[in-house]
């Protein structure tokens, strides 16, 4: 009908495939100008392909950004926000609250391990980790140890990137820009070690000493001033590091002894990536809080949560019951659109059974990943666990990065997404991967592999 927009018109006018101004958006963590001179435009996502501005299908090896679990554009997931954006927008969430923001809660807290049965929301995994580290400092005061104020991270740990998440974190160039960090912070050593456990499947051999440096910083700062320690089980920015064997374990008893809580940060390894709801699970290692975020809500609607035990829970729930008692949240806590997809996301997972789909894929992808070591050059480590793998580049002599990044490019024009950190490429697809997918995966990854520098 004349002056009408037919669909196809209103697609075309949705279809941002050609944006006129490249210059007003600081992209984060991005080449600016390297990427503006050469832009690579996502505009579609359908299960494990996403669809690029000029039209090619590029199949997914990074599940976004570590987040899309379940596929892309899953129905359930886009009807419950459309059904809760217009039924209610948006709840106020401070002495107030909203009826999906407790079912999720307690659907979060019911799939996470041992005592941790309750949930703080944040919109991030930034902002996890900052609730986690205040919450871990609040806690000790609110037991009476006050003197404890002291965060201990590590090498080569991303923790986000708030001033607390950056202070514990242990990637150089994360930090270097911005001055001095928070006070009253320490690292223990990162656990990569690939002289002695180059090219293991699954956890290596050697390594579980390192926790012991713990005791190191412990008889340095004293225990009495340490609040928390807070480690990646799986270091996934920095190019999938692996605990050694019995190292979790170790870091657990000697918080343990000392009065210490212990923090894992599972934005990455939780739901599902290492084919369990949590690491914690899978290594079978109790932590005092974990953070998540990313496949909470599949990546759909930004959320993250802290998941707290109950001791650190109880620690709080005294005093006159008018008090607020824990002095901290966001505008955004438990958005009702955050919690629709989270409650959608989880019983995707249930119901397509997607963590032990991880689980039971992990071998064929073991091999898959493993194989290119014959069959692609410059390759001088590969490590793996659940869905997730590090494939370590030899840098090319003084051009650091170079090499990965331009192999990240290559993958992307010839329709593979990888996710590349310095001359580290990192695979996770989303957990419904077929072998199809992995072994195209593999041989596009390796084919790239052999035209780089
Ligand atoms: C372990 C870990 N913690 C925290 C974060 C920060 O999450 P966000 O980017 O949602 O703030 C990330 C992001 O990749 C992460 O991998």
């Amino acid at each position: 009908m004349e002056g009408q927009p037919n669909a196809e018109a209103i697609d075309a006018a949705e279809f941002v495939g050609q944006p006129n101004d490249l210059d007003s958006y600081w992209m984060p963590f991005t080449a600016n100008r390297q990427f503006k001179a050469k832009p690579r435009l996502l505009v579609g996502a359908k299960d494990m392909h996403y669809t690029s501005a000029d039209g090619r299908s590029i199949l997914d090896g990074t599940a976004g950004l570590w987040c899309v679990n379940a596929g892309h554009g899953r129905t359930p997931i886009v009807e419950a926000v459309h059904k809760q954006v217009a039924r209610m927008d948006y709840a106020p969430g401070f002495q107030m609250g909203h009826p999906a923001q407790f079912e999720l809660a307690s659907r979060v807290a019911a799939m996470m391990p041992g005592d941790l049965e309750h949930v703080f929301f944040t919109n991030s995994g930034s902002e996890a980790v900052d609730t986690a580290l205040k919450i871990a400092i609040a806690y000790q005061r609110a037991i009476g140890q006050g003197t404890r104020y002291r965060l201990i991270g590590r090498e080569r740990g991303y923790h986000g990137v708030g001033f607390g998440g950056m202070a514990v974190g242990g990637i150089g160039p994360n930090r270097k820009q911005f001055g001095v960090t928070m006070p009253g912070v320490d690292h223990l050593p990162h656990t990569h070690d690939p002289a002695r456990n180059a090219f293991t499947r699954g956890q290596p051999e050697h390594g579980a000493e390192l926790a012991d440096r713990l005791e190191g910083l412990v008889a340095l700062h004293d225990p009495s001033t340490i609040a928390a320690v807070i480690v990646e089980p799986v270091a996934g920015s920095t190019g999938v590091l692996l605990p050694p064997k019995g190292y979790l374990e170790r870091l657990r008893a000697i918080c343990d002894k000392h009065g210490i809580l212990l923090i894992f940060d599972e934005v990455i390894t939780g739901y599902g990536r290492l084919g369990s709801s949590f690491a914690a699970e899978h290594f079978d290692v109790q932590p005092d809080m974990i953070t998540m975020a990313k496949g909470i809500t599949n990546g759909t609607v930004p959320m993250g949560a802290v998941g707290v035990s109950d001791k650190i829970f109880d620690a709080f729930m005294n005093g006159p019951e008018q008090a607020i008692e824990l002095f901290h949240g966001y505008t955004y806590s438990g958005h009702p659109l955050a919690c629709a997809a989270g409650l959608a996301t989880l019983d995707i997972y249930r119901d397509e059974g997607l963590f032990e789909r991880a689980a039971s894929l992990s071998g064929y992808w073991e091999d898959a990943v493993h194989s290119l070591k014959d069959t692609a050059p410059h390759i001088i480590d590969i490590r793996n666990m659940g869905l997730v793998a590090g494939i370590e580049l030899e840098p090319i002599a003084g051009k650091p990065t170079a090499r990965a990044y331009d192999a990240f490019v290559r993958c992307f024009e010839s329709g593979l997404l990888i996710r590349t950190t310095a001359d580290i490429v990192a695979l996770s697809p989303p957990l419904i991967v077929e072998k199809t997918h992995i072994d195209e995966m593999v041989d596009r990854l390796g084919t790239v592999l052999k035209q780089v520098a």
